[in-house]
């Protein structure tokens, strides 16, 4: 895989954004895969970003109950970890997760090869 660079990384929203609506999410365009969001996730001591489509029926997990370090899904309660995209509790595959850095107030996501839609 190829070492992100400056134009890999996306200015996103502000911290103080994040923590006022703890999710936000942003239309991006993979190179392969197209068209997808990327969310952005406060809870309650970090910012993080996963896929925000559940890998299982594509639950919007923007819309999940946030807790310490996970995300569960919406729709049948899939629990994914919010630093690594694992899924918890197995229920199904992991989702995406991209590297988050608060530069200045503002966050900025590393999404490698991908475009902002
Ligand atoms: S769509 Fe997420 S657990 Fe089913």
């Amino acid at each position: 895989m190829a070492t992100p660079n400056e134009r890999d990384r996306f200015e996103l929203t502000s911290l103080d954004e994040v923590k006022r609506r703890r999710t936000l999410t942003f239309d991006f365009r993979h190179p392969r895969f197209g068209l997808h969001e990327i969310a952005l996730f406060w809870d309650g001591e970090g910012v993080y970003a996963l896929d925000n489509a559940c890998p299982h029926m594509f639950g919007a997990l923007s819309d999940g109950m946030v807790r310490r370090g996970e995300v569960h899904c919406p729709l049948h309660g899939a629990q994914f970890d919010l630093r690594t995209g694992k899924c918890i509790d197995l229920y199904t595959i992991d989702v995406a997760a991209y590297a988050v850095e608060v530069r200045d107030g503002m966050v900025w996501v590393t999404a490698p090869g991908e475009t902002r839609a």
